[in-house]
């Protein structure tokens, strides 16, 4: 999309695709460096979906010559060195016929618009088709003018002026060709569902799906007359000329197909970046030598080991007990440090040492207290740094051990430290630049790596054996749907006797997963909970619809706040309809 930026101009159903007419010219021009430049045929097998970012490879693969001499071409596409998917399987020929043919149709005196054509308004045409899934960019917004003439319909399309060089270099510009076939919204070329009047919207949006016998005249249009014609079921017959009535390009017919929008939705999760993970990567390597600045340590040397190591390791910093004593400091004259770290290894309620994990001490320290005093000192000290005015400027940054699993085989080994992460993570994208987290190991050359390390910019770093790691993230691979059939049982997962208790039910989110429920997973029993319970807005006329459709229903005021009330509505359900 960076070196092709028109291809964000055609988006269906919100997802950027590889338009269908890219494939034929695709198939055109391996075709014609083979000397068959006839597209006999070209089935689209699946939608090319265009990632926002990164490069998408294409192959055009052509078999050599069968015994008639027509070849079987196939498109590919690779995203990130994932397996190549094929998008499209068709037949090349020799065109030799054809080019004649359209040698002998070339003329000068073809009138246009055709005789006894009727002007038909394509006034909002693409508003239209946004509102059905097609989100068509200024690019692919070609078509000027439309012509009817009993089941024929005749167009007008135009390149923007700064597709025209592009499409110099091509056989014909695919937003040009695609263009063309928008004029098919004014010709009844495909049929409707019985209840869907012509415009309306079927919930599903047409895509290219078979081309057959296409043939390009003359190459780089930028602007082309075009007839299109019915040529059978769903299928379309499309001949283009420029506007001196030179033959340009000839498709024998094209069928299209529905798909559903779900349909290319899951597509889009398919082959797109929908789905990422957290990955480590190598820290960018910092220009220069590394120049650290000025850093201080906040605690005192009996809590925390880090002056002493860091001073050990060469990167001395300055000792402060705590922030206001740093604040103090500045006041009085003294400079803010660029860097400011404030130790949570050690810290009572973390955990150090990997094999005392299931120790007592450990199992203590790992205690709900334990993880609750870390993190209030973590936002305390946040708090703080964010609105003094002195420490503007500067960063504060967490120090932790074992808060985070960043290389193989490494395990959270203090979730204290983990639930600090987690914080300042929050804290770090309301207040970009103004925090670091660094999860050091016991290796001394991680320190000596600091001065290096933290002379970047990074957020958030992992430092291992003296190398950095900077938070990324990673697109998760996708797999075939290979599962054998029993990982996606046909049992409901829903005990049709159990009880579903839903908290919040008469709001927003709890009735629709009251109405899902039952519609979708045939449960049958409800516990449906708020405050008010049956007195809630809109509370009885949700029990009434789910009733009618089968389910028993109790609605009870509980605030699910109150540990006892919440115990006596638990004590509540029924035994022979257990909570499920
Ligand atoms: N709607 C969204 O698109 C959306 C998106 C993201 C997140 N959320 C979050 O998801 C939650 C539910 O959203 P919603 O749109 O369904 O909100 P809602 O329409 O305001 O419904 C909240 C429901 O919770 C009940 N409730 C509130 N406090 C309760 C308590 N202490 N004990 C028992 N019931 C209680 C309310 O009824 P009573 O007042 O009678 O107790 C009501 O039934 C909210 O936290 C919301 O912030 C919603």
């Amino acid at each position: 999309m960076v070196s092709h930026g028109w291809l964000a101009d055609h988006a269906v159903a919100g997802v950027a695709l590889l338009p269908g007419t890219a494939f034929v010219e695709l198939a055109l021009r391996a075709g014609d460096a083979v000397g068959c430049g006839r597209v006999e045929e070209l089935t689209l097998e699946a939608p090319l979906v265009l990632p926002q970012d990164g490069a998408v490879s294409v192959q055009v693969h052509v078999d050599g010559p069968g015994e008639s001499g027509r070849r079987t071409v196939s498109v590919y596409s690779q995203t990130d060195g994932d397996t190549w998917t094929r998008h499209a399987l068709g037949t090349l020929a020799d065109d030799a016929g054809d080019t004649a043919r359209a040698d002998a149709d070339a003329g000068d005196d073809v009138p246009w618009p055709p005789a006894d054509a009727e002007a038909v308004d394509v006034e909002g045409l693409y508003d239209r088709f946004a509102r059905n899934g097609f989100g068509y960019g200024p690019t692919f917004q070609g078509l000027r003018a439309v012509w009817r003439r009993g089941e024929e319909v005749f167009a007008e399309v135009r390149l923007p002026e700064e597709q025209w060089a592009e499409a110099r270099h091509l056989g014909v510009h695919p937003a040009l060709l695609d263009a063309a076939l928008h004029a098919m919204a004014f010709g009844g070329f495909v049929r409707l569902p019985g209840d869907v009047a012509p415009g309306g919207d079927t919930g599903r949006v047409r895509l290219p799906f078979s081309w057959n016998g296409v043939s390009l005249h003359a190459t780089g249009a930028s602007a082309l007359r075009v007839r299109l014609a019915p040529a059978g079921p769903d299928a379309v017959s499309v001949t283009a000329s420029d506007g001196s009535g030179r033959s340009v390009l000839s498709v024998d017919s094209l069928v299209t197909r529905a798909i559903s929008r779900e349909q290319l939705s899951r597509e889009h999760g398919t082959f797109h970046e929908s789905l990422f993970r957290l990955d480590w990567a190598p820290a960018p390597a910092v220009n220069g030598a590394g120049r650290p600045g000025r850093w201080a340590v906040l605690g005192d040397d009996d809590t925390t080991s880090l002056p002493t190591a860091l001073k050990s390791a060469g990167a001395g910093a300055e000792r402060f007990a705590d922030l206001s004593a740093l604040a103090e400091s500045v006041t009085a004259g003294g400079s803010m440090p660029d860097l400011v770290f404030v130790p949570f290894e050690g810290q009572p309620g973390t955990v150090t040492d990997p094999d005392t994990v299931l120790s007592v001490d450990a199992r203590r320290a790992l205690s709900a207290d334990g993880v609750r005093t870390v993190t209030h000192r973590a936002l305390a000290l946040a708090q703080q740094w964010q609105s003094d005015e002195r420490f503007t400027g500067s960063r504060l940054v967490f120090v932790t051990r074992g808060a985070v699993a960043a290389r193989a085989g490494e395990r959270v080994l203090d979730p204290a430290c983990a639930t600090v992460w987690g914080l300042v993570r929050a804290a770090q994208s309301e207040n970009p630049d103004r925090f670091v987290l660094l999860d050091l190991d016991d290796d001394e050359a991680s320190l000596t790596a600091l001065p290096r390390i933290l002379s970047g910019d990074e957020p958030q770093l992992v430092v291992r054996a003296g190398r950095a790691f900077a938070a990324r993230l990673a697109r998760v691979q996708t797999t075939p749907n290979t599962a054998p059939a029993t990982e996606t049982p046909d049992t409901p997962v829903w005990d049709p006797q159990g009880t579903v208790l839903i908290t919040g039910a008469t709001g927003v989110l709890g009735s629709l997963v009251a109405r899902h429920l039952v519609a979708e997973h045939g449960v049958r029993h409800l516990l449906l909970t708020s405050r008010r319970g049956g007195a809630a807005a809109g509370a009885a006329e949700l029990a009434d619809e789910l009733t009618a459709s089968g389910a028993s229903v109790r609605l009870a005021a509980c605030d699910v706040a109150n540990r006892s009330a919440l115990a006596d509505l638990l004590a509540s359900v029924p035994a022979e309809h257990p909570l499920t």
